[in-house]
């Protein structure tokens, strides 16, 4: 027991693959001081009572309580930070719009660090109080405030990668609001990655750089260029949009007679730690160099609705192999919960495949093959987010950081429906995702340690 610090006992669910779940039923999940789960046991295995005899005796264990349940922390692929001070807002306008007159506004207020600071500690708070326990975050144009992120990040014990966003080009962004020029882009993007990555250094669970071009449009092909030569020199995460609407999609295929998919590709942004955001007008040949490149998808069904209306058909990316995670969008998605992606990628899915149209006969309705099943959206929000960013996240296994989080489905004003109490574990799981509230999530745990005490 030496190199174990701390032993929880519960129940548990973690994913295996797309169609399939482990229930892990009075298991032990062992954590050593580096906070990863380095053993995992079942009642029936035989070193269980020695292990938490032990436990016990040298006080490390956590036992939850009857009705409290183990999920891996949930993994959000794509929020933009500052745009928490506007979430809930300004929906019903098209993308172009909205970024023009709500969302460039309110970036460039960015550049002062305390109002940055007060929007961010109060986003990377109710993140982690609903469960999510890894973010993929833009921040803003500005170097300052964005390191100032990651540093919240760090101190209040969240995984966090997060892109200093790049906006060069003169033409297409405001006047006030935009890098100074393509040369300040890349030596502010290059700062930001030395200073993010020694601040790495000094924390357990990680917080990360991103290489961030905001979109296509709002970037020079002298930015997109040195972008992906910084990617490579350092060997970053990259993050951007692709794809989105059909006026991105387009204005993408003037400028360059291609997709998004294949610029970025040209520009060497598409890497084995990219994430692109969207990808509602991903052709076969667009999907064939995700699976290539190993590109991952941030798949934001709720802001796909307002913004792209469209549903992706995801399940079959995924099953053309590649890697899919889930996205909020803040504030394109209104809701911090990653809960609510879930659940929205679910009720686009079924709405994709088979309700399209109620004019129209039901054969000739919709999609075949689109609608996932819950336990999809669940792999999705964990092992597939944590596969998109090539980190040892998303699982309640070993060789896993301990991200957790401790639902309890008894909490007054807002207690569960579970009146039986020989009610079927899966069916218990199935509750725990279209159910739980932020009120329901008692712990959150981050590489061991808990940050929500
Ligand atoms: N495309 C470029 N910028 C943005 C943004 O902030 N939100 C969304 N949803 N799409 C974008
Ligand atoms: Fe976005």
């Amino acid at each position: 027991m030496e190199n174990i610090v701390k032993v929880f006992k519960g129940t548990g669910f973690s994913s295996l693959s797309a169609q399939e779940i482990e229930i892990l039923e009075n298991h032990l999940f062992c954590i050593d001081g580096k906070g990863m789960i380095v053993k995992r046991l079942a009642p029936s295995d035989s070193s269980y009572q020695s292990t938490l005899q032990a436990a016990k005796d040298e006080q490390k264990l956590i036992e939850l309580k009857e009705g409290q349940y183990l999920l891996p922390g949930f993994i959000d692929l794509h929020i933009h930070a500052p745009q928490w001070a506007q979430s809930g807002t300004a929906l019903d306008i098209p993308l172009y719009q909205w970024l023009n007159t709500y969302t460039f506004p309110l970036e460039a207020k960015f550049e002062d660090t305390a109002f940055a600071k007060k929007v961010y500690a109060h986003l990377v708070d109710t993140l982690l109080a609903n469960g999510t326990t890894t973010g993929l975050y833009f921040a803003t144009v500005h170097e300052e405030a964005s390191y100032l992120l990651a540093d919240i990040c760090a101190r209040k014990g969240q995984r966090g990668l997060v892109g200093k966003v790049v906006m060069d080009d003169a033409e297409q962004n405001p006047a006030d609001y935009r890098d100074e020029d393509t040369e300040s882009a890349l030596a502010d993007t290059e700062r930001f990655i030395q200073r993010v990555k020694a601040l790495q250094a000094e924390t357990v669970q990680g917080v990360y750089p991103v290489v961030t071009p905001r979109f296509v449009p709002c970037c020079t092909d002298e930015a997109l260029a040195g972008l992906g030569k910084l990617a490579e020199k350092y060997d970053v995460h990259v993050t951007s949009h692709c794809s989105e609407s059909d006026w991105e999609h387009g204005y993408v295929k003037e400028r360059f007679g291609k997709h998004d998919t294949q610029v970025l590709n040209d520009f060497g942004l598409l890497r084995d730690k990219s994430v692109m955001a969207h990808c509602n007008f991903l052709s076969d040949a667009d999907a064939a160099t995700f699976k290539e490149t190993g590109t991952a998808i941030a798949h934001c069904p709720i802001s796909n609705a307002y913004f792209a209306n469209s549903v992706i058909p995801i399940k079959q990316f995924h099953e053309q192999g590649v890697e899919v995670g889930l996205g909020t969008d803040l504030s394109g998605g209104y809701d911090p919960s990653v809960y609510s992606a879930i659940r929205q990628a679910v009720i686009s899915s079924r709405m994709l495949e088979d309700g399209v149209d109620t004019k129209k006969a039901p054969e000739e309705r919709g999609t075949d093959h689109s609608r996932i099943t819950v336990k999809e959206a669940f792999y999705f929000a964990t092992v597939g987010g944590g596969e998109s960013v090539r980190l040892p996240i998303g699982r309640l296994a070993e060789q896993y950081a301990f991200d957790a989080q401790v639902i309890d489905t008894t909490v007054a004003q807002a207690s569960m429906p579970i009146f039986d109490e020989n009610e079927p574990l899966e069916d218990i799981f199935q509750k725990l995702l279209y159910l739980t509230k932020r009120e329901n999530i008692v712990s959150v745990w981050v590489q061991g340690k808990q940050i929500n005490e």
